[in-house]
């Protein structure tokens, strides 16, 4: 057993710096004016990272990244508007759940999980259903580590005069979402995935204008983004506790973001991991998922080994106990796991993994992890 904490190759909560973990070792007062800068800081840093500034507020809340989402449909989705969703993944499918307990009207148009969201199928629903208002759409869908074509699928959002919410959770701060290419209305995100905080704090990045016109939909009450922002405009404050340890550690993962480069810098960070990861699995016979194309620099899907004497709670167990902890897979379409690449990590640890995974294969007398079956006498 390594005598660190685990390295996290999941879609977060994830590896966290020593600096972020650091930043919460101090206790605040909510209505502390420090910490009154800090959320004034962080709200407009959120805005600049989307293109935002000028047009575009960001509203903090508490919780997970599903707050942030359930939050933002609530709001931006009337009560008697009409949704269309587009699926391809669980976090899609969580979306129109939400609607249901909601109680908002809406349409799913779905694709296998493998398979990216296609722009001009959206058009056409859009063109035969005018009673659609709003699009919404997950950027990486983390199921299976797919990247949706978001600025194609906001061309014909836009075309067609509807509005996009974006649930861009997993991979905000490390692909860039510009507010001044990409339309959209909302964009929902947290502090535990590519900026690399601790969880407990959700967002939503919205347009101002937009939001605006939200007050008195949302049925929540402490999912309310319009009286949330309106309360934190007027005093700078939360309307109720504030997740602060949460938040100081945001702060620090923010500068540090910024210092990486911002977007880019992380991005080019964790493609650079994703290329080791999935080129060293490859080499040790695994498959993935996705061509390459499709697939966002994230977390990536590989098919279960063929290989009988492979059990996927022994590899999991034996790379736990290495220090490395992967994902077990989500997916409807194939049996498989899968391993992240983002959070503080970089070429060496993704090489290290890489060695565990392995030794661990050899523990198991597993020679590849290919999961096509060998021909008989192969
Ligand atoms: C795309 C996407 N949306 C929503 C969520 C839900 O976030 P949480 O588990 O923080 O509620 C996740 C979590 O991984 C996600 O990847």
């Amino acid at each position: 057993m390594p005598s660190r904490d685990p390295w996290l190759l999941t879609p977060g909560p994830l590896t966290t710096s020593a600096t972020v973990k650091a930043a919460m070792l101090h206790d605040w007062g909510s209505r502390d004016r420090a910490f009154i800068a800090i959320n004034r800081h962080m709200r407009q840093r959120l805005v600049e990272l989307a293109g935002g500034a000028g047009r575009y507020v960001c509203v903090p809340l508490q919780g997970s990244g599903t707050f942030a989402v359930e939050a933002m449909l609530g709001c931006f989705v009337a009560p008697k508007g009409r949704l269309l969703i587009l699926v391809n993944g669980a976090y899609g499918k969580r979306m129109a759940r939400i609607c249901d307990y909601y109680r908002r009207d809406y349409k799913v148009l779905e694709w296998a999980e493998d398979r990216p969201v296609d722009p001009a199928a959206v058009a056409k629903a859009l063109a035969e259903d005018p009673a659609i208002g709003h699009v919404a759409v997950v950027h990486c869908e983390t199921t299976s580590g797919i990247l949706n074509p978001l600025a194609e699928i906001a061309a014909v959002v836009a075309k067609a005069g509807r509005r996009l919410l974006v649930d861009a959770m997993s991979a905000f701060g490390a692909i860039a979402v510009d507010a001044r290419e990409i339309a959209f209305d909302a964009l929902a995100a947290s502090s535990n995935k590519c900026l690399e905080g601790v969880p407990g704090l959700g967002f939503v990045i919205c347009r101002e204008e937009a939001l605006g016109a939200t007050k008195g939909h949302s049925p929540s009450l402490s999912l309310d983004l319009f009286d949330q922002w309106q309360a934190m405009e007027k005093t700078g404050q939360w309307r109720f506790t504030p997740p602060i340890h949460c938040i100081v550690a945001f702060d620090q993962a923010l500068k540090e973001h910024e210092a990486e480069g911002g977007i880019a810098g992380r991005g080019r960070r964790y493609r650079e991991n994703c290329r080791i990861l999935v080129e060293g699995m490859r080499r040790l016979g695994f498959e993935t998922l996705l061509p390459d194309r499709l697939q966002a620099p994230i977390i990536v899907t590989f098919h279960m080994p063929a290989d009988p004497k492979f059990a996927f709670e022994t590899f999991y167990d034996g790379l736990s106990e290495r220090g490395f902890v992967i994902y077990p897979g989500k997916l409807t379409v194939a049996d498989s796991f899968r391993i992240g690449c983002i959070g503080r990590l970089g070429a060496a640890e993704m090489q290290a993994a890489l060695a565990a995974v392995e030794a661990v294969m050899g523990e198991m007398g597993v020679a590849s992890g290919s999961p096509r079956k060998r021909a008989a006498g192969a």
